[in-house]
């Protein structure tokens, strides 16, 4: 049968490049393990506000003038006069906060689930430049509204490299183009935002997604699917992404998508978190804003920052709090990846880690008061301690046994302590004495062992019928 014009032109384009080979490798025929949770939504969200940041970014470009006399003036043009500009504008806004907040979830997702663990390191490393992109892409859009907050934040974070030994006096002018933050500032500042960071966090998001493919997904239960495979070479425990989990990550768009509206429409500056109040107010280089903070996703770090008295060892600190994370793949030793088969040790560590990050998140928004900064320095030291202990307590702690597959059965052998202990629960061993003074044991039914043991049956019985 003679082609169609469609069918014809696909397989030209088939001829030129591996188009349907692609879709296979990565979609169609490439295998997620099937017991994805909650957790696996944000790699797919993340994916979506990137896009999202890089589509309004443009348009925003189109009006935004990089001039210290022009941008603020060229902001609230935007805002009020170009057609859409205020939906584009807090699209953009809202989405940078929207993209820490569906990061920081994702990188806690393989931190419970040791998703950085062997053979994954790179996955995360990939991952953790992103992050300091990310944080650096932040940085340097907050400045281009050129705002009170936009103007002194970046005099605070930038005189910060002015506390390395030797060179950070030069360093932190070569990084200004100025003795104070200027317009040579705002200019250098616009061209990385727009240009060179984006293609470094392409390129980096790119090795990462091919990292993920090249090793396979890990899962809640840290299971390796493709350790059983079926006759055909199917991970048993796994399933084609498309159309399993395009499914899937769409109902987590939708969801998204509600909250990310409600957020732009009812509330774009989040009371002042993810647009500080401050930044409403035209840079003025010589009113400094009573109370200098940054934008809550860089807080934690600021915290750690003012926790510690001299400033150089300070900024140590908050830099060492990024690398530590760095390091999560070599300083984990547990022989299990997932939470669910770790230990009690890991499992309160993490909550004193959970706390203490958010504790220094909101530290960090607060003014640096004698109180605010000696709880800062204990979170901060929970914070290092959960990292820095992690080999000594991951090696010691006891895990449960990691079942081979989701969908293994056992062995009759493997099922012999089991059988054995439902065998011990249904009877009692007591210790008699017989008429001629000898003492001996006699095994007797245990009404209440039995009926535990029934009851136990008939739950799995019907949860296997359901
Ligand atoms: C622009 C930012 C990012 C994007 C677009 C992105 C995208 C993705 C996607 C699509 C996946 C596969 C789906 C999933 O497992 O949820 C994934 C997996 C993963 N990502 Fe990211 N990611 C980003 C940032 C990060 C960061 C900052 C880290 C940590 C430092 C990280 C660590 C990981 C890990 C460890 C996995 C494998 C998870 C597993 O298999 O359980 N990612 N990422």
């Amino acid at each position: 049968m003679k082609p169609t014009r469609i069918e014809a032109c696909c397989n030209w384009v088939e001829k030129r490049f591996p188009m349907s080979k692609l879709w296979n490798d990565h979609m169609a025929q490439y295998y997620a393990p099937k017991n994805f949770n909650f957790w696996y939504f944000f790699g797919s969200l993340a994916l979506l506000i990137l896009v999202n940041q890089f589509i309004t970014g443009i348009l925003l470009t189109m009006n935004y003038k990089p001039d210290a006399k022009l941008a603020f003036d060229s902001v609230e043009y935007i805002m009020r006069d170009v057609d859409w500009g205020w939906l584009v504008r807090y699209m953009h806004s809202t989405g940078a906060s929207a993209f820490f907040i569906v990061v920081y979830l994702h990188m806690f997702r393989g931190l419970i689930y040791g998703s950085f663990k062997q053979p994954r390191e790179l996955i995360w490393t990939f991952g953790m430049l992103i992050f300091v992109c990310l944080m650096a892409e932040a940085f340097m859009g907050y400045l281009l509204p050129w705002g009170q907050m936009s103007y002194w934040g970046a005099q605070v974070i930038i005189s910060l490299f002015s506390a390395i030994p030797v060179i950070g006096d030069d360093l932190s002018l070569w990084i200004r183009g100025d003795y104070v933050i200027s317009d040579a500032t705002l200019n250098r500042f616009f061209a990385f935002h727009v240009i060179a960071v984006p293609l470094v966090l392409i390129m980096l998001v790119f090795l990462h997604i091919v990292a993920l493919h090249e090793v396979g997904s890990n899962n809640p239960d840290g299971i390796e699917i493709k350790e059983s495979k079926d006759p055909w070479g199917h991970p048993v425990d796994g399933i084609p992404f498309h159309p399993y989990y395009t499914v899937k990550d769409i109902v987590g768009v939708g969801v998204f998508m509600f909250f990310f509206a409600t957020i732009i429409f009812y509330m774009p500056d989040m009371g002042g978190y993810f647009l500080e109040h401050a930044n409403f107010i035209p840079a003025d280089p010589l009113k400094t804003p009573e109370h200098i903070a940054p934008v809550w996703y860089f807080t934690p770090f600021y915290a750690i920052l003012r926790a510690v008295p001299d400033k150089f060892a300070g900024v140590i600190a908050m830099g060492g709090a990024i690398v530590v994370l760095f390091m999560l793949p070599w300083l984990d030793r547990s022989p299990v990846k997932s939470v669910r088969y770790r230990g009690g040790i890991f499992k309160k560590a993490l909550v004193f880690f959970v706390i203490s990050f958010l504790a220094l998140g909101y530290l960090g928004t607060q003014p640096a008061t004698y109180g605010a900064v000696i709880a800062a320095r204990i979170f901060t030291a929970i914070y290092f301690g959960f990292f820095l202990l992690m080999p000594i307590y991951t090696r010691w702690e006891k895990t449960k046994p990691v079942p081979k597959s989701l969908t293994h059965t056992p062995s009759l052998e493997e099922r012999i302590p089991a059988i054995k202990a439902t065998l011990a629960e249904m009877v009692v061993t007591t210790e008699v004495t017989t008429t001629d003074g000898r003492t001996t044991s006699q095994i007797k039914p245990n009404p209440a062992g039995i009926k535990a043991v029934l009851i136990r049956f008939a739950k799995n019985l019907k949860a296997s019928l359901e």
